[in-house]
């Protein structure tokens, strides 16, 4: 297939290509899983239509309340049109429940509940494994400024109760979850949005009355089907029909 468009940029999970217009980006959601640093590698049919609907789902969530993303419509199955964004090079983690790393670090039991949201940031280094810095290397090393991070913890405490909220309405926990901001300027004016993706790749999810993972853990430690977890949240927000047994003929565009 002759691709229509310039590639920009190939990850993990997704491919960003030239938009339409100046300052866009299509964004395409691959079926690739990674974990452990791309150590772990899979291809899970569906996984891709499956994100592009959720972060669909939850980036026009946050427009709706006010929360600044660049996300601006979806175009396909697979693809959806977004602003072209600098990103910043962090992930901003927000957490409300011990899970993942911070239990190992910490050895706390995973499902604890954490004294107040706790944010912290990695450094976007695939070859360093994207370790966790303090805010005293980000602003010596200019990766954001202290006002950036003030804006950055905001942003992410917002999309945290979003988010918790939207969950919650559908009976599951938001145990964590990772964001990525970007840098757009309006003239000299220079703000930060949220970009990337939100979906159950980049978020902890666990069933409120079972504790059941119905996210990328499930790839991560071998629990089961992935798309089975994906499509479970799908279904409880309404982005897939609830009598849906198979992705494929229902989310048809
Ligand atoms: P962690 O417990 O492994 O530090 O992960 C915290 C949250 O961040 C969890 O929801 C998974 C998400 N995350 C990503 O989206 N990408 C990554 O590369 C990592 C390590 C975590």
């Amino acid at each position: 297939m002759a691709p229509r468009r310039k590639k920009i940029y190939e990850g993990k999970a997704k491919v960003l290509y030239e938009g339409p217009e100046p300052g866009t980006l299509v964004q395409y959601f691959k079926d690739d899983a990674t974990a452990f640093n791309a150590q772990k590698k899979a291809t899970i049919e569906g996984k891709g239509v499956l994100n592009n609907r959720l972060s669909e789902y939850f980036m026009t969530g946050l427009t709706n309340i006010g929360v600044p993303n660049h996300f601006i419509r979806r175009l396909n199955m697979r693809e959806q049109l977004i602003r072209q964004v600098e990103i910043v090079p962090l992930e901003v983690i927000v957490r409300n429940f011990a899970a993942g790393s911070i239990s190992k670090r910490l050895g706390l039991d995973e499902g604890t509940p954490l004294p107040r949201p706790i944010v912290e940031y990695s450094y976007k280094n695939d070859a360093l494994g994207d370790p966790l810095v303090p805010e005293e290397y980000i602003i010596a090393f200019g990766w954001a400024n202290q006002q950036d991070l003030d804006d950055i913890v905001s942003l992410a405490l917002r999309v945290n109760d979003f988010l918790s909220g939207v969950f919650y309405g559908v009976g599951i926990k938001l145990i964590d979850f990772k964001i990525e901001i970007g840098r757009v300027w309006d003239g000299d004016f220079m703000r930060l949005i949220v970009a990337d993706e939100i979906s159950p790749d980049s978020c902890r999810l666990w069933d409120i009355k079972t504790n059941q993972k119905l996210d990328k853990d499930v790839f991560r430690r071998d629990l089961g089907s992935l798309t089975d977890a994906y499509s479970e949240v799908a279904r409880r927000l309404g982005v897939l029909p609830t009598n849906a047994t198979n992705i494929k003929p229902t989310l048809i565009n």
